[in-house]
């Protein structure tokens, strides 16, 4: 069974029409028994990376139509928001970006094959900022495996918070897990998600950290 597909937005998303010929961008895992062959899902071969907790897709739109030779696939927990999400694909007539409905590391786990991935994106991942809720933060000391071993060794994860607290924690458990901080690439352009626009309006410091794979 899919980990919860209960969050998003209150609002229905919009219906929107598949056209003919067009591959659906949401990914039907009952068509996966295993792990994704990326050439089948994407209908050719190119470099892939995900973002994590693609909520509205704004980043996950951004960055596949800044390239167009890449793919790019969005993992949501959230039902409704992979429904905007897919429709604001379609619309914008973007073939290189999928969606995947379910919980990050169960969807790593079963479903992303091994190596291979150029960059992971995790954007503002929800801080559970009530101590105990901090167990249900995504970067726990299980989490960095599961990113190594779908990782490419010369490949990269992106990590934007803006909550000081749960930036520390990212950074030891990566570390402690043998990731290491690239200090030189640190980025401050390209798209801009929905919570990175509102944080930025509310002047609240955004913590971004590169992480590179253990050798
Ligand atoms: C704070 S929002 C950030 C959304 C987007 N990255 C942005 O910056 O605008 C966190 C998103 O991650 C999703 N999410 C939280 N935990 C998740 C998990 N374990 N697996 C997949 N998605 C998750 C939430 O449903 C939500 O859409």
């Amino acid at each position: 069974m899919i980990p919860s597909l209960n969050r998003g937005p209150r609002r229905a998303p919009p219906v929107v029409e598949l056209p003919p010929g067009t591959a659906d961008p949401i990914v039907a895992l009952a068509a996966h028994p295993g792990p994704f062959a990326w050439g089948d899902l994407f209908g050719r071969e190119a470099l892939v990376e995900v973002e994590i907790g693609s909520g509205k897709g704004n980043t996950l739109l951004a960055l596949a139509a800044a390239d167009p030779d890449a793919d790019f696939l969005g993992i949501e927990v959230g039902s409704k928001w992979i429904r905007l999400a897919r429709a604001r694909i379609i619309r914008a007539g973007l073939t290189n970006a999928r969606l995947v409905g379910g919980e990050a590391q169960w969807v790593l786990e079963r479903y992303l094959p091994a190596g291979g991935l150029g960059r992971v994106h995790i954007y503002f991942p929800d801080p559970w900022p009530k101590k105990r809720h901090a167990k249900r933060r995504l970067f726990q000391p299980t989490f960095p495996p599961l990113l190594r071993r779908v990782l490419a060794a010369e490949g990269e994860v992106r990590v934007a918070t803006d909550h000081a607290p749960y930036h520390a924690q990212i950074t030891e458990v990566m570390e402690v897990a043998g990731w290491r901080v690239d200090p030189a690439a640190e980025w401050d352009e390209g798209p801009v998600s929905s919570f990175e626009r509102k944080y930025r309006e509310q002047g609240r410091e955004i913590f971004r950290v590169v992480f590179r794979p253990p050798c």
